[in-house]
């Protein structure tokens, strides 16, 4: 059967991932995160089983579905990549999932306990608008639970050598919560992630490049070669703080 392309990533990606992470560490996250930053982030926004989770940008679903394995909470994932829908889809099996296909926003319909959305502010350009409908999602006293990539917005000259740039929007952390209180969003924990991450993805580096040949075999020259340069981006830019990560909750207060 022939593979999606977000499955035959997944596939080409996956021993260097499992190389990179330390043990038990690695859940099947596209990102820098680590398991445990995963769980902080989930138990700082009170996910328990009574929590309605919606995931939203949730990829192939690999921090969700660890999510709902600790806490056995309700859980919705929403992407607006099809492929990567269809196989959280098949990863969840037997697992209280739900998933849809959309671009966001809008939101799927309803309200939540606790949004996350891990790894993906930056490609937002309008913040406001991802806020506002974030916001619009949850009921009074519910959580939004994100990782943030912070600082100035990309200059011209490294616009020109990330790959992918128009996916990629840093945002200074307190023009963030601004915007967050602006919708009525109230910040109320920021976690600085940035040297756990800085490790992974100083670690994910070596490894592409270690598994190079066989990732460029499979998935082309093109694409390894702009895995490696984000990756080094990535790298220079936290351990210079051009860009900080944190994880941050903000509750959604009873009125904006
Ligand atoms: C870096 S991956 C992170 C996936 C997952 N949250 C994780 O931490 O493993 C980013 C995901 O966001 C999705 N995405 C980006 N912009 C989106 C949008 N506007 N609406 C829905 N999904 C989006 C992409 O398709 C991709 O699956």
């Amino acid at each position: 059967m022939k593979m999606s392309r977000r499955a035959d990533i997944d596939a080409a990606l996956h021993d260097a991932r499992v190389a990179a992470y330390l043990p038990g560490q690695f859940v099947g996250q596209e990102s820098f995160m680590t398991a445990d930053a995963v769980l902080a982030l989930a138990r700082n926004a009170g996910i328990d089983a009574d929590t309605r989770v919606l995931d939203v940008c949730c990829g192939i679903g690999g921090p969700g579905r660890l999510v709902v394995r600790t806490f056995g909470c309700t859980y919705s994932g929403v992407d607006a990549d099809a492929e990567a829908v269809a196989l959280a889809r098949e990863l969840a099996t037997g697992l209280p999932c739900t998933y849809s296909v959309g671009s966001v926003p809008p939101l799927p319909a309803g309200t939540f306990d606790v949004v996350l959305l891990l790894e993906t502010v930056l490609a937002f350009h309008d913040k406001r608008a991802l806020a506002a409908a974030v916001a619009a999602a949850l009921d009074p006293g519910g959580r939004f639970a994100c990782t943030l990539e912070a600082g100035m917005p990309l200059t011209p000259a490294e616009s020109a050598v990330m790959p992918a740039a128009e996916t990629v929007w840093p945002v200074p952390l307190a023009e963030f919560t601004k915007t967050l209180a602006d919708v009525g969003l109230s910040t109320v924990s920021i976690q600085d992630d940035t040297a756990t991450q800085l490790q992974v993805v100083t670690a994910l580096l070596a490894q592409f490049t270690a598994h190079r040949d066989r990732i460029a075999a499979a998935l082309g020259t093109s694409f390894t070669d702009g895995l490696l340069e984000s990756h080094r981006l990535w790298r220079d830019w936290m351990s210079s703080g051009r860009i900080r990560k944190f994880a941050l909750v903000a509750r959604r207060m009873t009125k904006p």
